[in-house]
């Protein structure tokens, strides 16, 4: 049976601040999903990180799918509605355009979307993250799908010792290429090290060409030309058989990476694993979190979730986040806390160097 899961997120209303979603919210997301159920849906799973609200939909109608997009864009709008009578923080924030045209995609939500037969088992893990942007799972991915010393399989499993392929965007320039890995990583990671700009897309078996997984590239600041709030990306990975197990595929984040988004979108920030009830950033409005629910489907159906970062095995990799949480506050308004000047989403440069002008003489 071939199923699509598509993952479509948007921030439509924060509580408190920015930091977490009220409950109204979600319910109502469920509401008119509910509805949809055995109709447009097979099935669904409404849940959020910090003020993300994160809507899981499997199908059978393919990526891109204008009745599916459209019920995501309805229910966003439906929960702007239920977060405007609760006067709750930037309601309606990532809702970019006036009404909906065919696709979400350029409309301010993330998207995630795979099609694939399914197999005789199907299980699945979908990361979701807050205070920080797409190109956040670059380092996670290239663990994950290239690195030996994460995925033992990639050596010792003969139905993955040929490697996956990586699709590969230049977000900015519009561009893309596709690398594979092993014999290719050195070139590769010349673009992965560079998050900001080059983001994985997507990775396929090198073998059999399946999907293996698939990331939102959303860029939130290049869609509306200004600062309106962060990408707060999704990703979507299948697990075990000829990909990575479960284990492997959870395992890049026993090591908390930095990523930039903590505080007004400016600043980078170790990213902590956490179970769904701790995906409440307050710290410094961070720090940026991520979530990992895992399913099996069942002719399309979502058998969970199982909450993945629940297990003290990550309580060491949250104590270190703190320790570099820790460590990078304390450069306050310094780099490389704070983002570089052209990357940083808030900036008062222009009014700053404006009043300053005058003052400014060439150095002898
Ligand atoms: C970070 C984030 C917050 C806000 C900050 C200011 O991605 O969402 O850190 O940037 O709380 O928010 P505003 O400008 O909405 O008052
Ligand atoms: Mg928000
Ligand atoms: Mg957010």
């Amino acid at each position: 049976m071939r199923i699509t899961l598509s993952v479509i997120k948007a921030d439509v209303g924060g509580y408190v601040g920015h930091s977490s979603m009220h409950e109204a919210l979600m319910e109502r997301a469920r509401e008119i999903l509910e509805k949809e159920k055995g109709r447009l849906i097979i099935d669904f799973h409404v849940t959020r990180v910090g003020d993300d609200l994160q809507l899981i939909m499997t199908h059978t109608r393919g990526e891109d799918n204008e009745e599916v997009h459209r019920l995501a864009w309805d229910i966003f709008e439906e929960c702007t509605k239920v977060a405007k009578e609760m006067k709750l923080y930037g309601a309606g924030q990532d809702l970019l355009a006036d009404a909906f045209s065919g696709n979400v995609r350029g409309m301010g939500p993330g998207v995630a979307e795979m099609s694939f037969e399914e197999r005789p088992s199907e299980p699945v893990i979908i990361f979701m993250a807050d205070k920080t942007s797409a190109g956040a799972w670059n380092l996670p991915l290239y663990r994950i799908f290239a690195d030996p010393f994460n995925t033992i399989g990639l050596v010792i499993a003969e139905n993955m010792h040929t490697g996956f392929s990586f699709e590969v965007h230049d977000v900015k320039e519009g561009k893309k290429i596709i690398f594979n890995a092993p014999e290719e990583i050195y070139d590769m990671l010349v673009f992965l090290g560079a998050p900001t700009r080059y983001m994985i897309k997507a990775v396929y078996h090198r073998e059999n060409g399946d999907i293996a997984a698939v990331a939102s590239t959303q860029r939130l600041a290049l869609v509306a030309g200004r600062y309106v709030g962060k990408d707060d990306p999704v990703c979507i990975v299948r697990t075990q058989g000829h990909f990575p197990a479960v284990g492997e595929v959870l395992e890049p984040f026993t090591k908390p990476h930095l990523v930039e988004g903590w505080m007004r979108g400016s600043h980078y920030g170790p990213l902590m694993p956490v179970p769904v009830r701790d995906a409440n950033p307050s710290r410094f409005d961070g720090p940026p979190r991520v979530i990992a629910l895992g399913f099996q489907l069942s002719d399309g159906k979502l058998i969970g979730p199982r909450d993945m970062f629940d297990d003290p095995a990550f309580d060491e990799a949250r104590r270190v986040a703190n320790i570099l949480a820790d460590i990078m506050r304390s450069h306050g308004p310094f780099e490389p806390h704070r983002l570089p000047l052209e990357e940083m989403e808030y900036t008062t440069m222009p009014q700053v160097m404006k009043k300053l002008e005058g003052r400014f003489s060439p150095i002898e």
